[in-house]
């Protein structure tokens, strides 16, 4: 059984994160998308009211993997709304062990490693362990201490 990684990334850094994690634990990668874009303010209220949005097939059904690495940038302290969506659409995840990666611009203050652990937690999951970079930091590829101590969290239980 494997790891999926779902990831959203709107100007790739998440993204770029992502896919090191990816190579590390020999995971599968799957690309959260929306179907239409917001301006910016649209995006902020969209958050903060914690909506969801259209996004395109990608892979929601865990039935062929027993972990999950949900990852995100955070938006006005909380999660984009394709992330709210992805996490209403997946399927067979009950028992199944995930992990949550979010990037943000700076601010230590945000909900959305909060929102991510509360509502998989109430669908029967088992958290494994989160982490939280900074947009500059993933820039200049200074992913510090806490990178390999999250990528043991998936390696050293892989099946
Ligand atoms: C709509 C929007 C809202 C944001 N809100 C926050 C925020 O509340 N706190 C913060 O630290 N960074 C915030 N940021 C910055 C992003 O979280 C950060 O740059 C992130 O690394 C971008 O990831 P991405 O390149 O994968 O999209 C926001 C960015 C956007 C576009």
């Amino acid at each position: 059984m494997k790891t999926l990684i779902a990831c959203y990334s709107y100007s790739g850094h998440t993204l770029k994160v992502a896919k090191r994690l990816q190579k590390e634990i020999d995971a599968d990668l799957t690309v959260i998308e929306t179907e239409k874009d917001k301006w910016y303010l649209f995006k902020i209220l969209d958050s903060l009211r914690e909506k969801k949005a259209v996004i395109k097939p990608c892979q929601t059904d865990l039935m062929n993997y027993d972990k999950l690495i949900l990852c995100c940038p955070v938006w006005a302290g909380r999660t984009p709304a394709a992330i709210n969506q992805y996490m209403f659409e997946l399927k067979n995840i009950k028992d199944k062990e995930f992990g949550v990666f979010v990037t943000s611009g700076g601010s230590r203050s945000q909900k959305a490693t909060v929102q991510i652990r509360e509502y998989l937690d109430i669908q029967g999951m088992k958290f494994l362990g989160q982490m939280r970079l900074i947009t500059k930091d993933v820039e200049a590829e200074k992913y510090g201490e806490i990178f390999p101590l999250f990528v043991a969290k998936f390696k050293d239980q892989q099946s």
